[in-house]
């Protein structure tokens, strides 16, 4: 629709996006070709970005062009996770399909409640879950796309309590103590999860896991019989397929051997690592999922797909519906319940995530994702192959994944990580591997290379140098 512009209607509606098309197009292409360049070291203190951006808001507006060159300087000092700079997170690297995707599902601007509301975008929404489902072995199940793989884990929780519990959902009690068990190198989202929907955090237990952060089956059985032994009401396991920070896999098909014999909800938590299941080579890591009963997958991380992408999946249709359905006579007027998403859904209004994902896997088939996984594991191989043979490095373990946790000798991998972010380098984070604090580079950005991975390491090598043996900044 296009607007006619007077002067009694532009303070309201300001520029119409006709007229900014052009101008978007080219800061765009501008973040594009700079996005190398992490922010300015200066500006990591909030009051010098404050004193500097100027993005305070007032009274009167501001004329299309400065708002849009108020845009390029905010643009200019946010890191972008696509750089080869920025090793921080579970996520980088970008599938150029699902970013166009994305930019152009918001000009529908879908909420994907009903068929009604969000057309086409209902159909390639369930055609996407229907793919991910039979990817992990839920032949008639079905799914949800969530705000992220926290939000899955809750979904997965909460479905499990109302089985465990049928009259918790109505009366707010279960009349016993339920217990969760998820392994001490899980999420957080899980003990978080159980605070939120009112089982208690102290109601998960932290399950012993190996050597390489895998779960123990037979601690999980001891936990379970103690359990039973106190009168508790065991309720949910979840194996984790990608720890966050050592890319590990809990035993899938031994744990459901576990949880089955109790008759305990299971719930695979893949945020990263259900990928796999796209890979011919490495979906062995996921072997069993098809005995679970959900199964939470983030796009958003090895798929690179722009956040969010998040979906809970499930083995049996109904699942979903049967903990968070509920009548609302002025949205669901029309159509069958399968075409009404937000019968499923733990939201209302809900951004299209799908729209992007579909986009990408139409573009790249399922062959394109499995090279993408086996360059992600490649990367991740070589990168700890580098490491191993450098005597200023050490390698705290073979990875399992795309994590690798290795340290600069002597050096204080905090350190390492804070000098590289505050000096505008490199953007990695650290974590816990057997009781060492190690640096952790997650391969998961497909377009770094042998040579990128070498200037990653040279940097990480150069700030341990300036640092003082595990100390501080000389
Ligand atoms: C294993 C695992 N589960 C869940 C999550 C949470 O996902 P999100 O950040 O999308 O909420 C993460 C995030 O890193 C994760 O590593």
């Amino acid at each position: 629709m296009t607007h006619e512009r007077t002067a009694s209607n532009q303070a309201a509606l300001g520029a119409s996006l006709q007229d900014l098309l052009a101008p978007t197009l080219e800061l765009a292409t501008w973040f594009l070709s700079r996005e190398d360049e992490l922010p300015e070291p200066e500006l990591r203190e909030p009051q010098a970005m404050r004193a500097r951006l100027d993005a305070g808001l007032g009274d009167s507006g501001h004329e299309a062009a400065e708002a849009m060159e108020k845009m390029r300087a905010i643009l200019g000092q946010t890191p972008s996770s696509s750089s080869w700079r920025f090793l921080n997170q579970l996520f980088g690297g970008r599938v150029g399909m699902a970013s166009a995707a994305e930019m152009l599902a918001v000009l529908p601007n879908s909420s994907m409640y009903t068929l009604k509301a969000a057309g086409a975008q209902v159909l390639v929404e369930n055609e996407v879950l229907g793919r991910m489902c039979s990817k992990v072995g839920f032949g008639s199940g079905e799914g949800s796309f969530v705000p992220g793989g926290s939000s899955a884990n809750l979904v997965a929780l909460l479905m499990a309590r109302d089985r465990a519990a049928p009259g918790i959902r109505d009366s707010g009690s279960a009349g016993s103590t339920l217990i969760a068990y998820t392994s001490v190198e899980a999420h957080y989202s899980i003990p978080k999860n159980a605070g939120i929907i009112g089982l208690g955090r102290k109601n998960v237990r932290l399950v012993e896991a190996d050597t390489e952060g895998c779960m123990i089956p037979a601690a999980l059985e001891a936990a379970i019989e103690a359990d039973l032994a106190a009168g508790n009401k065991p309720f949910f396991v979840n194996a984790t397929a990608g720890t966050t920070v050592r890319g590990a896999f809990d035993p899938i098909r031994a744990i459901a051997g576990v949880a089955g014999k109790h008759g305990l909800w299971l719930h695979v938590d893949g945020a990263l690592g259900g990928s796999m299941a796209l890979s011919a080579e490495h979906r062995h890591l996921v072997d069993g999922s098809e005995l679970a009963d959900s199964f939470a997958w983030n796009p958003h991380k090895m798929m690179g797909i722009p956040l969010q992408a998040s979906v809970i999946l499930v083995a049996r249709r109904g699942s979903l519906s049967a903990s968070l359905d509920e009548t609302a006579d002025y949205l669901f007027q029309a159509d069958v319940d399968e075409w009404n998403p937000g019968h499923r859904s733990v939201q209302c209004g809900r951004r299209n995530d799908a729209f992007k994902l579909w986009a990408a896997w139409y573009h790249l088939g399922d062959s394109g994702w499995d090279a993408r996984i086996g360059r992600q594991m490649a990367l991740a191989r070589t990168a700890a192959a580098m490491i191993a043979v450098d005597p200023e490095l050490e390698l705290l373990e073979q990875p399992q994944s795309i994590n690798v946790c290795f340290v600069v000798r002597g050096r204080s991998s905090e350190d390492v990580c804070d000098l590289l972010d505050h000096d505008g380098i490199i953007k990695i984070g650290h974590g816990q591997v057997r009781g060492r604090r190690g640096i952790r580079l997650v391969c998961v950005n497909p377009d770094l290379d042998k040579t990128t991975l070498k200037k990653i390491l040279d940097e990480i090598k150069l700030a341990g140098r300036s640092l003082a043996v595990e100390g501080k900044k000389p």
